[in-house]
């Protein structure tokens, strides 16, 4: 049996016919930038998380880049945020000129660790930029509570999240900005790069919307120094049509990851599986167990046709790239224990119970 880590042909199967008579229309129109389906997008996307305002963007990188600018971040100013992510998330906060300063992660959900922030605020912290890792809500209350008492902005990264709930409400719906990728393989993806930022500030909106486009005020007026990062036309198409079968995907991806546990807890591996705390809906974007001879378990894996991947390997305080921030190796323990230790193992709405069965198989075969 061959298992991929992520597998996009399978979905297209299902979705192609449906896909199909949007993208002629698009086409047709000739409405390739900010067209119809853009506007539609952001109205059902911004509806979907509860928040008034949807500004389409061209990635989630963009999405939280733009949105640090439109909440006034620039050089000068520190925005909390943990080491153990995607790079991207911190290359936002860098790209405004402002500084990332690192808080370590919770080891069962892998986010961040609340109970650490406050000790990281100076009088320089303009925001906090909680990342929901996986797929699992960060701890969304206490945080809330620390930036009211600082008046600090909340910038969600909900690039792994969509769909999932926070004690009943969708991440996305908390921070005054919260940043979605639409990158191919998120729970709702794209034919390619897309992204969006939500907010219920009219006037965060209106930046937004000025920045992803050159800046402009009318045709040839420019009132600031914008980008171009415009959600493509035909993305958006797209992703009007998958909204409609996120849920029911998040649902399978659940169904999986709980299959996954089940047998695993059967089998009374010595591994650490993932964690789900009481009052959050995790929407697993990717399914992730701990173990301690990772090496070896990948490379038999692989041989037995199955794909894993790591998320991540190396935590961003130990790359080249964020050597300025001056942090050494010690300086994070549980992220850098996590980054020796994660194996992430094929998870999409589509795998199969034969399949999840398969990879359970083979995995305690080594152990
Ligand atoms: C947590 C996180 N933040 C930000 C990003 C950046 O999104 P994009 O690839 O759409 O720029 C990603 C994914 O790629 C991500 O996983």
């Amino acid at each position: 049996m061959k298992i991929d880590i992520f597998t996009f042909n399978r979905q297209y199967e299902d979705i192609k016919d449906e896909i199909r008579g949007p993208l002629e229309e698009v086409i047709k129109s000739g409405q390739f930038i900010l067209g119809k389906d853009v506007g539609l997008f952001e109205q059902a996307f911004s509806a979907y998380c509860n928040m008034k305002y949807g500004v389409g963007l061209n990635s989630g990188t963009d999405a939280l880049f733009l949105a640090c600018l439109a909440c006034g971040i620039g050089k000068g100013d520190e925005v909390i945020v943990v080491p153990y992510t995607y790079i991207a998330t911190l290359l936002a906060i860098s790209m405004t000129g402002a500084k990332p300063v690192l808080v370590d992660i919770d080891e069962e959900t892998y986010n961040i660790d609340v109970s650490k922030i406050e000790r990281k605020i100076t009088n320089k912290t303009k925001a906090v930029l909680p990342v929901h890792l996986y797929g699992h809500p960060v701890d969304m209350d206490p945080l809330m509570k620390i930036a009211e008492k600082y008046n600090l902005k909340v910038i969600e990264d909900c690039a792994q999240a969509h769909g999932a709930l926070y004690k009943n409400k969708k991440v996305g719906s908390f921070g005054d900005v919260s940043c979605f990728s639409f990158y191919p393989t998120k729970n709702l993806g794209a034919f390619g790069d897309a992204g969006m930022a939500l907010t219920d500030s009219e006037e965060i909106k209106q930046r937004l919307i000025s920045l992803r486009d050159y800046g402009r005020k009318g045709r040839y007026e420019h009132v600031i120094k914008g980008y171009n990062s415009r959600l493509d036309t035909l993305q958006a198409a797209i992703l009007r049509v998958k909204l409609k079968h996120l849920d029911e995907w998040n649902e399978k991806r659940r169904k999986n990851a709980h299959l996954y546990t089940k047998l695993f807890k059967e089998k009374g591996l010595d591994l650490v599986l993932p964690y789900e705390a009481d009052y959050v809906k995790h929407v697993y974007h990717i399914y992730v167990v701990r173990i301690k001879n990772r090496e070896e378990v990948v490379k038999q894996l692989m041989d037995k046709g199955i794909r894993t991947l790591i998320h991540y390997p190396i935590p961003i305080h130990l790359q080249a790239a964020y050597k300025e921030l001056g942090y050494k190796k010690g300086d994070f323990p549980i992220a850098e224990k996590c980054c020796e230790e994660v194996l992430t193992l094929p998870m999409y709405p589509e795998l199969g119970e034969q399949e999840i069965r398969y990879v359970v198989d083979t995995f305690s075969g080594f152990l």
